[in-house]
């Protein structure tokens, strides 16, 4: 397949905000220091208890645009692409580090959001039979559903066993700047897992913001017609990420598009820009059923020489038949695929983890 040209709007230039200078101008999240010590707590737990540790971003981050917090650009995510690949990690035994957008779906309780299924519609109220020979009746019960029983049963136990062995811990952002904060702060402590740790990075990252220094400290007032805002670039926290702060982490980043036609070159961009293990390309409209796994090629696989910058790269199709299989997740097979590939990764390095 021919590239196509990359639109112009989205070729990374004029950097306002190298990560230094972020972190040197931006404050810190006032629960930061809270967040850094239950992570520390959390890895000692799991390095003690020899378990791969995965971070799962989740969610989309918000830019207010004033102090006293009005209003507020987002992005889009509801949080269903991590919360359900952290259930399936926990299945396959990691220990997961859930950071999600507040409000976002998390793992377990996804399947009980209250726009698609919520729990209160299954649960019936049952009268107790009316005793014929006393006046004190016994309160009323609370009974699921029959139709109902089986998965809730299933996700019931799944997550007290999550939470019996202290597998899960959950931490939230809201802001792009909580969440560059925390993924910093976090990526830093997760070294302690040497090539034991994994980043599934499914946030969906603001990539314009306003700093604070240029922030209104009030309500924008609307009297004076249109609003003129002038954003600066969000740095590209992936390469500080994979440079500096985690230097054995297996990397997984996302990328959505739009235009199908994109997403392998700007896949393989951000790979040679990076330098990190896989992107993971989603289209907008198909991702649910199809993605695309695209990584640098191994050494080992037959390949002609080429100056083309294709033949660095390799790509992997995941696809599922929701017609067939409509209650199949991809999530599953993303994540079957990606502790594979992790588990290869911690087999060739020198610190390794069970
Ligand atoms: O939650 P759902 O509704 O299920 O949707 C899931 C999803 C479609 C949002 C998810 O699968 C997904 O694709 N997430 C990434 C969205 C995206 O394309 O983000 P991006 O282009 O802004 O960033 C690409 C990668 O670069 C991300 O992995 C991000 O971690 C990284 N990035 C982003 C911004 C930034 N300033 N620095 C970065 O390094």
């Amino acid at each position: 397949m021919a590239t196509p040209a990359l639109p112009d709007g989205d070729t990374v230039t004029g950097e306002s905000f190298s990560a230094d200078k972020y972190f040197a101008t931006q404050p810190p999240p006032p629960s930061l220091e809270h967040d850094v010590a239950r992570v520390k707590e959390f890895l000692q737990r799991q390095l003690k208890e020899q378990r791969k540790v995965v971070l799962v971003t989740s969610g989309g981050t918000t830019v207010p645009l004033e102090l006293n917090v009005v209003r507020f650009l987002d992005n889009f995510s509801a949080g269903t692409r991590g919360a359900t690949s952290a259930e399936y990690f926990l299945k396959a035994g990691y220990a997961v580090i859930f950071m999600h957008r507040q409000f976002s779906l998390q793992p377990f309780s996804r399947h009980y959001s209250h726009s698609t299924h919520p729990f209160l519609d299954f649960l019936d109220v049952t009268e107790p039979p009316t005793p014929s020979s006393s006046s004190s009746s016994a309160p009323p019960d609370i009974t699921v559903r029959p139709s109902e029983r089986v998965q809730l049963l299933e996700v019931l136990s799944a997550y007290k066993a999550v939470q019996r062995a202290g597998t899960l811990l959950t931490l939230t952002f809201v802001t792009v700047n909580d969440y560059l904060w925390l993924l910093r702060a976090v990526s830093q402590e997760m070294g302690v897992l040497g090539r034991g740790c994994l980043f599934y990075l499914a946030a969906a990252v603001s990539d314009f913001f306003l700093p604070r220094q240029k922030m209104s400290v009030h309500k924008i007032q609307s009297g004076k017609g249109s609003l003129h805002i002038e954003m600066d670039q969000v740095p590209k926290i992936l390469k500080p990420l994979v440079d500096e702060w985690t230097r054995e982490g297996y990397i997984v980043s996302f990328k959505l598009e739009t235009d199908e036609g994109l997403l392998i070159p700007k896949a393989r961009q951000a790979l040679a820009r990076y330098g990190h293990q896989v992107v993971i390309g989603n289209d907008l409209h198909r991702r649910k059923f199809e993605v695309v796994f695209v990584s640098p090629k191994s050494p080992h696989s037959a390949s002609e020489p080429s100056q083309s910058p294709s033949a660095a790269y390799e790509e992997t199709w995941l696809r599922i038949d929701l017609e067939q299989n409509p209650h199949k997740e991809i999530e599953e097979d993303i994540v079957a695929e990606l502790v594979r590939r992790h588990g290869l990764w911690v087999d060739g390095g020198a610190r390794t983890v069970a």
